[in-house]
């Protein structure tokens, strides 16, 4: 960041020749849960909600809450490595809904599950896939 702010974005998308800003934009700070902006009230941002349960990721046990994903629990805990390419590459969540497949695991002994796809269950085992598998 450059320190700039609002006037900074809006500076530099003018030089770009992008649409400017519209009036109804608003930074992200002040959309988040807590502020007092009404205007979302009621939209889930991520907020962890319900009781906390456990699954296994390798040798680790990763706390994950009610309705998260295998990726968005093992990224919260710093997992960013699921799986190792064919290539010997370290893959991860790349785009979080199903498309790009980088976020295969093996997950309760089956392999080529998508963790961004997979809701996670208390005492499910989850591995880091090597290849293909
Ligand atoms: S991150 Fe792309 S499919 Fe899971």
């Amino acid at each position: 960041m450059d320190g700039a702010g609002l006037d900074g974005v809006a500076e530099r998308r003018e030089a770009s020749n992008l649409q400017p800003l519209g009036e109804n934009y608003k930074p992200m700070s002040q959309t988040v849960p807590g502020s007092n902006n009404t205007e979302n009230k009621g939209r889930r941002f991520g907020g962890r909600t319900g009781e906390p349960f456990t699954f296994s990721f390798e040798d680790r046990t990763i706390e994950a809450w009610p309705g998260e994903s295998v990726a968005a629990a093992l990224l919260a805990a710093g997992e960013v490595v699921l799986r190792i390419a064919e290539d010997g590459g370290a893959r991860g969540v790349v785009c979080g809904i199903g498309l790009c497949w980088e976020c295969r695991c093996i997950i309760d002994e089956r392999p080529n599950v998508r963790a961004c796809m997979t809701q996670a269950r208390e005492n499910m085992q989850v591995q880091r896939q090597q290849g293909l598998g």
